[in-house]
């Protein structure tokens, strides 16, 4: 899709500018003007017109334009091509498809809308139009295998960041992928890797987050579990998923590049201390089998130890963890 980012910034002064300066300013003729004008409004962009004075930008649509992301983003990878979609199958099944095409690290796949949306353990992932963000980043990772499971923690929290930054909220992080706000489940992170088994070579990083859905618009069998932000921070407005999209990307390219330089400390510290799991009664289910335990330590490979009703310790590295017992309360 061709980038409107130089003549909305144009037209978004506050000032009439007419479409003689807009030609000039852009180096393009006035019917070519004329023509970017009458396709930014067919994508929701309210333009008014006034004879004598030229146009004005009234009113951007609630769109993740992939223009509208970059806006005054500085990330060097993160984002830097974006793929955009007003619906698709799955962002995560896209960017497999992209890897044939060797994409360069930080391509962005974005949808409004997912209609076969994919979660962990083969589960769907509830994805209507227009109201939340659903992305994946196409990674390179120069990390030893055992190492890369910890990158969905570094997701998890970067977002938890993002949120504490954007909407003064800090949510918990379920370990190992979800994050939860006043006890409801506000996002998920689907991590797929491609390439042989010890050498591999694109991580996907798949981002669901909840941004303004109504909590009846979530299907009944989800809906105690799962919120969304701007309904339990009970805002008026609709939340910015653009502004909320461009202060991820910025704050994960920063934990990314800091993990691969120094290592997970920070980001195994920070799982640690904005935990929604640790010191809570858990079921851990692999698919297979389930363990109950209290969830005790979030340790430096990544894993959760369980300590079980013997007292016996285990570990484990991965699967679906349900918290049993009381919350505990979100922290800022
Ligand atoms: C989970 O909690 O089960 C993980 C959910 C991950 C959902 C995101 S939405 C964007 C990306 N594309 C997908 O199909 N899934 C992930």
């Amino acid at each position: 899709m061709q980038g409107f980012g130089e003549i909305l910034d144009l037209l978004a002064t506050g000032e009439y500018v007419s479409g003689e300066d807009l030609a000039t300013r852009l180096g393009i003729t006035r019917a070519a003007v004329w023509k970017q004008l009458k396709t930014l409004r067919e994508l929701g962009y309210e333009i008014v017109a006034s004879s004598g004075k030229g146009y004005l930008l009234q009113a951007r649509p609630d769109r993740l334009y992939p223009w509208e992301v970059t806006k005054n983003l500085h990330t060097k990878v993160m984002g830097r091509h974006i793929e955009y979609y007003d619906r698709i199958s799955s962002t995560n099944q896209r960017a497999k498809e992209l890897l044939a095409e060797s994409p360069v690290e930080g391509t962005l796949i974005l949808a409004e809308e997912q209609t076969a949306g994919r979660g962990r353990l083969g589960r769907n992932w509830f994805s209507p139009p227009g109201s939340a963000l659903y992305s994946t980043l196409i990674l390179k990772p120069q990390l030893p295998p055992y190492d890369l499971p910890k990158l969905t923690l570094v997701a998890a929290v970067a977002l938890s960041k993002t949120i504490a930054r954007e909407l003064h909220e800090r949510p918990l992080i379920k370990w190992p992928n979800d994050l939860y706000l006043q006890g409801k489940k506000i996002s998920g992170i689907l991590t797929e890797l491609s390439g042989e088994l010890g050498r591999v070579e694109f991580l996907l990083l798949g981002v669901g987050v909840n941004v303004n859905q109504h909590p009846e618009d979530f299907p009944e069998e989800i809906r105690e579990k799962a919120g969304s932000l701007r309904s339990i921070l009970g805002k008026e407005e609709k939340i910015s998923r653009s502004g909320l999209l461009r202060s991820y990307l910025q704050i994960l390219e920063d934990e990314y590049f800091k993990a691969l330089r120094k290592g997970f400390a920070e980001t195994l510290a920070y799982c640690r201390q904005y935990s929604a799991t640790l010191g809570r009664q858990v079921e851990v289910s692999d698919g297979e089998r389930v363990l109950r335990g209290k969830a005790v330590m979030i340790e430096e490979d990544g894993s959760l130890t369980l300590e079980v009703e013997s007292g016996a310790r285990t570990r484990v590295f991965s699967g679906d963890v349900s918290l049993v017992g009381p919350d505990r309360p979100g922290k800022t």
